[in-house]
């Protein structure tokens, strides 16, 4: 059994805000069930945090942290769930706060949360053989963990879930946030910044990100968000692969979410369908097929594309439905919509699980025609409730959706290549054409049924990785 303690800025059930914290939950699990890993996971322990976990912390210790010539108390905790063990460090100044990101001080938080997870691994009884960190947040960790080396022979593993986020301030804390001598800077720094995510590119033993395709894109300069060169020089150490879902916790049959549960029978998503759209208001039309985005309202999700074709596609015999909250201008154009064609879409500008799970419950399509998606959950999670996606050909999306194929009769979903509104119009089009076209359609969704993205086959890279890191992993 090798030991790994993940580091995270967020992981489910504890505290969400993204599709990292589905990973950072559901990987230990993962490695734990089919690799036989002990993997343990260290986090910020959040104000925000709901107290059904609060309660069930243990107080560990106290101990100094030094952030340069400062030094801040750190308080350790642990629970454990599932049988996996979680640490959380706690520090009212920094993480006694509403929400969990979007401050001015983020920056210097997150290198406080980094320098106390190092000191924590003097305080636990676990000597970890991988510390692997998750995006920017655990950067200034993973640098920290090969400058310092604070466990003989620990190796590092930092996967990059979203390069666009990469924790930059300013060069001249370097004194105020570190004590280790300034020819540490290099590596530290991208751009006359000090730059967390690019710190840890530069310093960890392996670098992954959440599919193949993302491992591609982000040596590009459309994608790489200015650290293209740097992925070049590490290129032999980066390796994609794939997120998984927790096939258990999205599944139609025995989700409590839903009005009717359901294996694959379309008359039974329609069951869900009638229910939601009397609650939300919409007039139920059978012969309509419902179009659904379930997403952060952000231009990442490609929501601009959306916005210049939504209304052409509206005049189909077609019904649409968004969910999400996020940027003004997309709440303000979907509420717009929604108001200037009742009968035909509806804009449920909120976040709500329950309302998410109906919505894949009752749709015909999943629309996520994304700009850069390092890996995306929903489409995924679209496959389980047997909805179509549609998304562009980018990141996870690529290598999870194929697009059907009238001919050979393969594909799970349609797609399309360039950033083009019309593209996705067209591809808009065909999916009608083929719903229309019964043999065809229950061709299409006969693949979704097949289509599986379970954790098993992803934990088992990672565990390929981890041992090629510490060849003593392998028989130890
Ligand atoms: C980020 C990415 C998303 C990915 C998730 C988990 O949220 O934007 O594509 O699925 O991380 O890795």
């Amino acid at each position: 059994m090798n030991n790994i303690l993940f580091v995270a800025s967020e992981c489910a059930p504890f505290i969400k805000t993204g599709g990292l914290a589905d990973v950072v939950g559901s990987l230990p699990q993962a490695l734990k069930q089919y690799e036989k890993q002990d993997v343990r996971v260290i986090l910020p322990l959040y104000d925000e945090m709901d107290e059904e976990w609060k309660n069930q912390l243990e107080y560990l210790c106290s101990f100094d942290v030094q952030l340069g010539w400062r030094t801040q108390e750190a308080h350790l905790f642990t629970l454990t769930y599932n049988q996996i063990i979680y640490y959380f460090i706690s520090n009212d100044y920094y993480f006694t706060r509403k929400g969990i990101y979007g401050y001015y001080d983020d920056g210097e938080r997150f290198v406080f949360f980094s320098h106390a997870v190092i000191e924590a691994l003097k305080h636990i009884n676990y000597k970890p053989q991988i510390l692997h960190g998750h995006d920017w947040q655990t950067g200034i960790a993973i640098a920290l963990a090969n400058i310092l080396q604070p466990i003989e022979n620990m190796k590092t593993v930092f996967t990059i879930h979203n390069i666009k986020y990469q924790g930059v301030m300013p060069l001249d804390i370097y004194e105020d946030f570190f004590q280790i001598g300034r020819e540490h800077i290099s590596g530290m720094e991208w751009d006359g910044m000090l730059n967390c995510l690019k710190s840890a590119l530069f310093h960890a033993d392996k670098i992954t990100t959440v599919s193949p395709s993302y491992a591609e894109e982000i040596k590009d300069p459309y994608y790489s968000e200015g650290l293209h060169p740097v992925l070049h020089e590490r290129s032999g150490d980066v390796i994609g692969v794939i997120n998984g879902i927790d096939t258990r916790e999205y599944n139609p049959s025995t989700d409590p979410s839903l009005f009717v549960n359901y294996r694959s029978a379309r008359s039974k998503k329609r069951e869900n369908r009638i229910h939601l759209q009397r609650q939300i208001g919409l007039p139920f039309k059978e012969d309509s097929p419902l179009y659904i985005i379930v997403t952060r309202l952000v231009e990442q999700k490609g929501l601009h594309l959306v916005q210049h074709i939504l209304e052409e596609f509206l005049e189909q015999d077609i019904q649409f439905i968004v969910l999400g909250t996020g940027e003004a201008e997309f709440e303000g154009y979907f509420a717009d919509i929604a108001y200037r064609y009742p009968e035909k879409a509806s804009a449920l500008l909120t976040f709500d699980e329950d309302l998410a799970r109906q919505l894949y419950a009752s749709a015909d399509f999943f629309l996520m025609p994304s700009k850069f998606e390092p890996c995306g959950l929903s489409q995924l999670i679209s496959l389980q409730y047997k909805t179509v996606p549609i998304v562009r050909e980018t990141g996870g999306l690529k290598d999870t959706i194929s697009p059907y194929n009238e001919l050979t009769g393969e594909g799970n979903g349609f797609s399309f290549t360039n950033y083009n509104a019309h593209d996705l119009l067209n591809v808009l089009h065909y999916s009608l054409e083929v719903y229309h076209n019964t043999p065809a359609w229950n061709y299409l969704l006969k693949n979704v049924g097949k289509s599986q993205f379970s954790w098993k086959e992803s934990a088992h890279q990672y565990v390929t990785i981890y041992e090629s890191q510490s060849p003593e992993l392998v028989y130890g």
